[in-house]
């Protein structure tokens, strides 16, 4: 057997551990060679490829990012993407791909698959928006990223009687706000599911002031929006080649609007790409490792078209469609569930 690898997207702590496992699977599990393509799905369009072996990828378990690089590169917006795909498969002689990555990638996996060639998807993203499987890996590290930089937030608003906000990210799901927000005793948690309101987000914090609490701590995705019938804009107008807007500026606008509102010295931190680089959690290399090893015995066995997913403790496979259907949102009830916390 012949296996070509990819990862495709932003990059995400638990890449290397899952490119680890399926070289360490392929070869010694059964023999199998492997191919690594550089730069999502740039590698196979413009045939850019290295072979990955057991000495290749000896020591990158714990290490952050990807040794393959990766990309936002989308196959159905090049001319002859899918065509210039097939035919670097066949040149490697490769009897399937697996392709790591969130949506975007996994999308393109989906729709290449739907033309016939022979796909295995991994679900990754810090976002742990994915449909089909209970978590990606990353979202751990970037949780503990997030939760530990709330938690040093914490004690310095204290000592200053601010209000400071933590931007995270999260472009249309919540879970890396809702988590670390509840993780580190946040205030006030903004997410994308549930549009917020300014006024009621600065009725909060004074009501904390009122009784003698003259600090908050106020979490927000990126992709927070304030409900319909405010001013605020938060979009800077460019996308992907996904369509995804580039985000980012929601906490300093929060900065100004509570700070003018209120009239209390607010700050904000964004953490950025901080929460997407480094070493992953051990969660997160055992959840990698098991997708990956997974993913080996699929294309083995020759389930094409499917993605290894986590189900309660148990790794399965299931349809990629499944997985790239929508968005896995924060259910409102689930965020609810969690009122009697803020303010
Ligand atoms: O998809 C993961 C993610 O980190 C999102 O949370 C974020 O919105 C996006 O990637 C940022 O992408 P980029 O690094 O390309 O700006």
């Amino acid at each position: 057997m012949r296996l070509g690898v990819l990862t495709g997207g932003g990059d995400c702590p638990g890449l290397n551990a899952v490119i680890r496992a399926v070289v360490r699977k392929a070869v010694d599990g059964y023999g199998a060679e492997v191919v690594g393509f550089k730069d999502g799905w740039r590698g196979p369009l413009e045939d850019l490829a290295a072979p990955l072996t057991i000495e290749s990828t000896r020591g990158i378990l714990p290490r952050g990012g990807t040794i393959l690089g990766s990309s936002r590169t989308n196959v159905f917006k090049r001319e002859n993407g899918p065509e210039l795909v097939r035919e670097t498969l066949q040149r490697h002689e490769l009897d399937g791909l697996i392709a790591i990555g969130g949506e975007d990638t996994l999308g393109v996996a989906e729709r290449l698959g739907e033309q016939g060639l022979k796909l295995i998807g991994i679900p990754k993203t810090i976002d742990n928006d994915l449909g089909a499987t209970d978590q990606t890996f990353g979202f751990d590290t970037a949780l503990h990223v997030a939760t530990e930089a709330i938690d040093r937030l914490h004690t310095t608003a204290e000592s200053h009687n601010r209000i400071l906000v933590v931007e995270v990210m999260g472009r249309s799901a919540g879970w890396i706000a809702l988590h670390s927000g509840i993780a580190g005793g946040a205030d006030v948690i903004l997410i994308p599911e549930m549009p917020f309101d300014i006024d009621q987000v600065c009725r909060l914090i004074s009501h904390r002031h009122e009784r003698g609490r003259y600090f908050s701590i106020v979490v927000a995705a990126e992709g927070a929006t304030p409900q319909e019938g405010t001013t605020m804009t938060l979009q800077t107008g460019e996308t992907d080649e996904f369509g995804h807007p580039r985000l980012g500026g929601i906490g300093q606008r929060l900065e100004r609007e509570i700070e003018q509102r209120t009239g209390y010295e607010t700050r904000a931190t964004v953490l950025g790409h901080v929460q997407r680089g480094g070493t992953p959690t051990a969660f997160d290399r055992v959840l990698a490792t098991r997708l990956g090893l997974a993913a080996v015995d699929a294309a083995h066995a020759g389930r094409w078209g499917t993605m290894t997913a986590l189900h309660a403790t148990d790794i399965e496979l299931v349809p990629i469609a499944e997985a790239v259907r929508e968005v896995r949102r924060v259910p409102v009830e689930e965020y609810e569930r969690y009122g009697v916390l803020f303010g």
